[in-house]
């Protein structure tokens, strides 16, 4: 028997490529007459801002190009420096183009344009009373699923960490999704990104808050990344692979949208707001460890993760199958050239007391975990991953 399950996501997705040339028709259709686009200036300068601000002028649509995102945003880029100028450009729509930072600043810049306030005053589950202007976001990296979940999340330095905006009233009303615009990605941003859509989609899996709806979409995204992820860092040029990986971060952002994450976000977000270590590469640093002390709590979700890797589990115990599972992530990690170590990252043994406090901080997410997570369960996997 499942139990009761709400399961949420934007108004419209569209996929595919060239996708992107629609955003000027979807503007138009939302009644939009002025755009402001949070952009960054790499996606300036290989022209990928030009061709959304071309679409949106065919369909009569002014915009002002905001491209001034900071990575891994912090609260005050937000409020008042981005806000303040949409408000200034009397905008009646938010495009957010670019990975999770700028989506995320674009998600709070379109409740600011609507409901006043200061970034601050919405941080926790629940604080946006009703929706901003109209927002489309458009994902240019495969991974962080912004542009379909409730969250926006901001480092706030006073207390180095990083907190969330959760509330529906963020989900876009239009996700645009093309390929065609994540084939510049790095190899090194495609591969950390890339992993933390797995994370995603192994954590909302196996999150205690799954459903059978988002279990649909979470296994395929499993699948998918290991179809596609070492493709797509091998060569970024591959199409077929950056449309694998794109599909496997929105199903992925589907599945955490609606179950969650736990124990392994948990744990990576006090290394990124205390050391400011990347998402991407904070997450698959502890992802194997956070699966392998899960494994636990549901051998057969597991051994189903492991499959969906690609891994021969006929005949194998519950146990051992559920134990490929942790394997397949260390070969992926491994093979795409990730971290495998906090040591590599600048932690030290001195560190992992504070690490263990910010990470038993992350109720939000622990309450999702399958199992129960003590500190001296988090100080354990903190001292394996360093
Ligand atoms: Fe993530």
């Amino acid at each position: 028997m499942s139990k009761v399950a709400t399961f949420r996501i934007p108004g419209q997705i569209t996929f595919g490529a060239g996708a992107a040339e629609t955003v000027g028709a979807e503007a138009e259709r939302l009644g939009a007459t002025h755009a402001f686009v949070l952009s960054d200036p790499n996606l300036q300068k290989v022209g990928v801002t030009e061709r959304i601000v071309a679409s949106l002028s065919t369909q009569g649509v002014r915009s002002t190009v905001y491209a001034e995102i900071e990575f891994e945003p912090s609260i005050q880029s937000v409020a008042p420096a981005s806000a303040a100028a949409a408000k200034a450009s009397g905008c009646d729509l938010v495009i957010g183009l670019g990975g999770g930072s700028t989506m995320d600043t674009a998600k709070a810049v379109a409740v600011l344009t609507r409901n006043g306030g200061q970034a601050e005053d919405y941080l926790g589950i629940g604080l946006v009373k009703q929706r901003g202007v109209p927002l489309i976001l458009m994902p240019t990296t495969s991974g962080t699923g912004a542009e379909i979940t409730p969250n926006a999340l901001f480092y706030i330095p006073a207390v180095r960490e990083k907190r969330a905006i959760v509330s529906p009233h963020i989900i876009p009303d239009v996700a645009l999704l093309d390929p065609l615009v994540t084939l510049t990605v790095p190899p090194a941003v495609t591969a950390a990104t890339g992993l933390d859509a797995l994370s995603h989609a192994v954590e909302s899996y196996t999150s205690l808050n799954a459903s059978p709806l988002t279990d649909l979409y979470a296994l395929e995204a499993i699948r998918l990344v290991g179809v596609h992820l070492r493709t797509a860092v091998a060569n970024g040029s591959d199409l077929a692979a950056r449309e694998g990986m794109l599909r496997a971060s929105l199903y992925a952002g589907i599945g955490i949208g609606n179950a969650g994450t736990n124990i392994v976000h948990a744990l990576a977000y006090p290394l990124q707001g205390q050391h400011r270590v990347t998402h991407g590469v904070a997450n698959s640093l502890l992802l194997p460890y956070g699966m392998e002390f899960n494994a636990l709590s549901n051998l057969s979700k597991f051994a189903t993760v492991a499959e969906a890797l690609g891994e021969p589990i006929a005949g194998l115990s519950p146990r051992a199958a559920a134990a490929r599972s942790t394997e397949a992530c260390r070969l992926l990690s491994q093979d795409i050239g990730i971290p495998q170590t906090m040591g590599e990252v600048g932690i030290k043994a001195k560190d992992i007391d504070d690490l263990v406090d910010g990470a038993m901080k992350m109720t939000r997410l622990l309450v999702n975990n399958p199992r129960q997570v003590r500190p001296e369960d988090a100080r354990a996997i903190f001292e394996r991953a360093l």
